[in-house]
Protein backbone atom coordinates (compact mmCIF):
# COMPACT_ATOMS: atom_id res chain seq x y z
CA UNK A 1 0.00 0.00 0.00
CA UNK A 2 1.03 2.97 -0.62
CA UNK A 3 2.38 5.18 2.39
CA UNK A 4 1.25 9.45 2.72
CA UNK A 5 3.96 11.46 4.33
CA UNK A 6 1.68 14.68 4.44
CA UNK A 7 3.53 18.05 4.10
CA UNK A 8 3.59 20.21 7.18
CA UNK A 9 4.93 23.16 5.11
CA UNK A 10 0.50 23.57 4.82
CA UNK A 11 0.34 23.08 8.39
CA UNK A 12 -1.12 25.59 11.00
CA UNK A 13 2.68 26.61 12.39
CA UNK A 14 1.40 28.26 15.45
CA UNK A 15 0.11 24.67 16.24
CA UNK A 16 3.09 22.69 15.35
CA UNK A 17 2.64 19.87 17.68
CA UNK A 18 -1.08 19.44 17.24
CA UNK A 19 -1.05 19.38 13.85
CA UNK A 20 1.64 16.44 13.72
CA UNK A 21 0.02 14.29 16.20
CA UNK A 22 -3.60 14.47 13.98
CA UNK A 23 -1.70 13.23 10.81
CA UNK A 24 -0.65 10.77 12.96
CA UNK A 25 -3.77 10.46 14.51
CA UNK A 26 -5.09 10.74 10.91
CA UNK A 27 -3.31 7.53 9.40
CA UNK A 28 -0.24 9.17 7.59
CA UNK A 29 2.46 6.89 7.61
CA UNK A 30 5.18 9.83 7.70
CA UNK A 31 5.49 13.22 8.07
CA UNK A 32 7.32 15.74 5.50
CA UNK A 33 9.41 18.51 6.72
CA UNK A 34 10.87 21.13 3.61
CA UNK A 35 13.55 23.03 4.68
CA UNK A 36 14.32 25.78 2.31
CA UNK A 37 17.26 28.53 2.76
CA UNK A 38 16.18 31.12 0.18
CA UNK A 39 18.76 30.37 -2.06
CA UNK A 40 18.28 26.73 -3.69
CA UNK A 41 14.67 27.69 -3.77
CA UNK A 42 12.91 31.55 -3.84
CA UNK A 43 11.15 31.29 -0.29
CA UNK A 44 12.27 30.42 3.27
CA UNK A 45 10.62 27.82 5.44
CA UNK A 46 12.37 26.61 8.62
CA UNK A 47 15.33 24.59 10.26
CA UNK A 48 16.09 22.08 12.65
CA UNK A 49 15.57 23.43 16.09
CA UNK A 50 11.99 24.10 14.78
CA UNK A 51 10.95 20.22 13.56
CA UNK A 52 13.57 19.14 16.70
CA UNK A 53 10.99 20.91 19.18
CA UNK A 54 7.98 19.22 18.08
CA UNK A 55 9.69 15.50 17.61
CA UNK A 56 7.94 15.00 21.05
CA UNK A 57 4.19 15.31 19.72
CA UNK A 58 4.81 13.00 16.76
CA UNK A 59 6.40 9.14 16.47
CA UNK A 60 6.23 8.97 12.84
CA UNK A 61 9.40 8.52 10.82
CA UNK A 62 10.78 12.14 10.00
CA UNK A 63 11.09 12.59 5.76
CA UNK A 64 13.37 15.78 5.69
CA UNK A 65 13.12 17.44 2.62
CA UNK A 66 16.13 19.83 1.96
CA UNK A 67 16.00 22.46 -0.47
CA UNK A 68 19.17 23.66 0.07
CA UNK A 69 22.82 24.65 -1.34
CA UNK A 70 25.69 22.26 -0.03
CA UNK A 71 23.21 20.31 2.50
CA UNK A 72 26.26 18.18 3.99
CA UNK A 73 27.46 21.23 5.81
CA UNK A 74 24.27 21.18 8.40
CA UNK A 75 23.76 17.38 8.29
CA UNK A 76 24.26 16.83 11.84
CA UNK A 77 21.68 19.45 12.61
CA UNK A 78 19.46 17.27 11.12
CA UNK A 79 20.05 13.85 12.18
CA UNK A 80 20.11 15.95 16.01
CA UNK A 81 16.67 17.26 15.60
CA UNK A 82 15.30 13.61 14.68
CA UNK A 83 15.72 13.45 10.69
CA UNK A 84 14.89 9.66 10.04
CA UNK A 85 15.48 10.33 6.25
CA UNK A 86 17.08 12.88 4.98
CA UNK A 87 16.40 13.96 1.07
CA UNK A 88 18.91 16.23 -0.79
CA UNK A 89 18.32 17.73 -4.42
CA UNK A 90 20.85 16.55 -7.22
CA UNK A 91 21.26 20.22 -7.86
CA UNK A 92 22.24 21.99 -5.07
CA UNK A 93 25.56 20.36 -4.64
CA UNK A 94 28.44 18.43 -6.93
CA UNK A 95 29.04 16.29 -4.11
CA UNK A 96 25.35 14.26 -4.42
CA UNK A 97 27.94 10.90 -3.62
CA UNK A 98 29.59 12.15 -0.70
CA UNK A 99 26.66 13.83 0.73
CA UNK A 100 24.75 10.62 0.49
CA UNK A 101 27.45 8.74 1.94
CA UNK A 102 27.77 10.93 4.67
CA UNK A 103 24.25 10.62 5.42
CA UNK A 104 23.92 6.63 5.58
CA UNK A 105 27.14 7.17 8.20
CA UNK A 106 24.85 9.01 10.39
CA UNK A 107 22.72 5.40 10.59
CA UNK A 108 19.63 7.02 9.10
CA UNK A 109 18.18 6.64 4.99
CA UNK A 110 19.16 8.66 2.52
CA UNK A 111 17.05 10.08 -0.38
CA UNK A 112 17.96 11.89 -3.72
CA UNK A 113 15.38 14.35 -5.75
CA UNK A 114 15.21 15.61 -8.75
CA UNK A 115 13.55 19.14 -9.58
CA UNK A 116 11.31 18.86 -13.06
CA UNK A 117 14.14 19.73 -15.40
CA UNK A 118 16.48 17.08 -14.73
CA UNK A 119 16.24 13.84 -15.87
CA UNK A 120 16.18 10.52 -14.03
CA UNK A 121 19.49 9.77 -16.33
CA UNK A 122 21.04 12.55 -14.44
CA UNK A 123 21.33 10.97 -11.12
CA UNK A 124 21.23 7.11 -12.78
CA UNK A 125 25.20 6.68 -11.43
CA UNK A 126 23.93 7.49 -7.70
CA UNK A 127 20.97 4.90 -7.28
CA UNK A 128 22.86 2.53 -5.71
CA UNK A 129 23.44 4.70 -2.78
CA UNK A 130 19.87 5.81 -2.63
CA UNK A 131 17.20 4.65 -0.32
CA UNK A 132 14.19 7.00 -1.60
CA UNK A 133 14.22 8.99 -4.76
CA UNK A 134 12.23 12.02 -4.67
CA UNK A 135 10.55 12.87 -8.07
CA UNK A 136 9.10 16.52 -7.71
CA UNK A 137 6.01 17.28 -9.43
CA UNK A 138 6.04 21.17 -9.20
CA UNK A 139 9.46 23.35 -9.28
CA UNK A 140 10.08 23.26 -5.37
CA UNK A 141 9.78 26.20 -2.92
CA UNK A 142 6.45 26.72 -2.40
CA UNK A 143 2.90 24.57 -1.73
CA UNK A 144 -0.89 24.50 -3.90
CA UNK A 145 1.57 24.52 -6.84
CA UNK A 146 -0.04 22.53 -10.07
CA UNK A 147 0.79 19.08 -10.45
CA UNK A 148 3.11 18.34 -13.52
CA UNK A 149 2.33 15.22 -15.50
CA UNK A 150 5.81 14.45 -16.25
CA UNK A 151 6.72 13.35 -13.23
CA UNK A 152 4.43 10.00 -14.07
CA UNK A 153 6.79 9.17 -16.69
CA UNK A 154 9.86 9.82 -14.33
CA UNK A 155 8.43 7.05 -11.58
CA UNK A 156 7.79 4.71 -14.32
CA UNK A 157 11.21 5.03 -15.69
CA UNK A 158 12.66 4.98 -11.81
CA UNK A 159 10.29 1.74 -11.33
CA UNK A 160 12.13 0.14 -14.01
CA UNK A 161 15.81 1.10 -13.21
CA UNK A 162 15.09 -0.16 -10.25
CA UNK A 163 14.31 -3.77 -11.56
CA UNK A 164 16.69 -3.50 -13.94
CA UNK A 165 19.52 -2.50 -11.29
CA UNK A 166 18.29 -4.53 -8.80
CA UNK A 167 17.90 -2.05 -6.62
CA UNK A 168 15.40 -1.33 -3.80
CA UNK A 169 15.03 2.37 -3.51
CA UNK A 170 11.47 3.34 -2.25
CA UNK A 171 10.46 6.06 -5.30
CA UNK A 172 8.33 9.46 -3.81
CA UNK A 173 6.49 12.37 -5.15
CA UNK A 174 5.99 15.56 -4.38
CA UNK A 175 4.25 18.47 -5.40
CA UNK A 176 0.57 18.77 -6.52
CA UNK A 177 -0.78 15.45 -4.62
CA UNK A 178 -4.48 15.07 -4.11
CA UNK A 179 -7.09 12.98 -5.17
CA UNK A 180 -7.20 13.54 -8.71
CA UNK A 181 -3.50 13.02 -9.56
CA UNK A 182 -2.67 10.02 -6.80
CA UNK A 183 -4.12 7.19 -8.86
CA UNK A 184 -1.62 8.09 -11.77
CA UNK A 185 1.20 8.28 -9.80
CA UNK A 186 0.41 5.21 -7.51
CA UNK A 187 -0.59 2.85 -11.52
CA UNK A 188 2.89 4.06 -12.33
CA UNK A 189 4.79 2.45 -8.93
CA UNK A 190 5.08 5.43 -6.55
CA UNK A 191 5.99 3.75 -2.97
CA UNK A 192 4.90 7.68 -1.11
CA UNK A 193 2.82 10.57 -1.97
CA UNK A 194 3.83 13.78 0.00
CA UNK A 195 0.79 16.22 0.02
CA UNK A 196 0.53 19.20 1.89
CA UNK A 197 -2.43 21.43 0.93
CA UNK A 198 -4.51 18.47 0.12
CA UNK A 199 -4.11 17.43 4.08
CA UNK A 200 -3.96 20.52 5.94
CA UNK A 201 -5.96 22.32 3.79
CA UNK A 202 -9.07 20.03 4.64
CA UNK A 203 -10.85 19.93 7.86
CA UNK A 204 -11.17 15.80 7.93
CA UNK A 205 -7.01 14.95 7.76
CA UNK A 206 -8.14 11.30 7.80
CA UNK A 207 -10.70 11.52 5.12
CA UNK A 208 -8.24 13.85 2.84
CA UNK A 209 -5.47 11.19 3.54
CA UNK A 210 -7.87 8.03 2.84
CA UNK A 211 -8.55 10.00 -0.31
CA UNK A 212 -5.01 9.73 -1.64
CA UNK A 213 -4.96 6.08 -1.39
CA UNK A 214 -7.66 5.82 -3.69
C1 LIG B 1 7.43 22.15 -2.38
C2 LIG B 1 7.51 21.19 -1.22
C3 LIG B 1 6.31 20.35 -1.08
C4 LIG B 1 5.03 21.11 -0.80
C5 LIG B 1 3.89 20.31 -1.32
O1 LIG B 1 8.68 22.69 -2.60
O2 LIG B 1 8.61 20.31 -1.38
O3 LIG B 1 6.52 19.33 -0.10
O4 LIG B 1 4.83 21.38 0.55
O5 LIG B 1 2.72 21.03 -1.20
P1 LIG B 1 1.43 20.67 -2.04
O6 LIG B 1 1.05 19.25 -1.72
O7 LIG B 1 0.42 21.66 -1.57
O8 LIG B 1 1.77 20.82 -3.50
ZN1 LIG C 1 8.82 18.53 -0.10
Amino acid sequence: MVKISPSILSADFSRLGEEMAAIQDGGAEWVHIDVMDGAFVPNISFGAPVYGCVRKHCALPFDVHLMINEPIRYLDDFVKAGADLITIHAESTDRVAETLTAIKERKIAAGLSIKPGTPVEAIREYLPLCDLVLVMSVEPGFGGQKFMPSAVDKIRALTALREELGLHYEIEVDGGINAETAPFCIEAGVDVLVAGSAVFGKADYKAAIDALRG
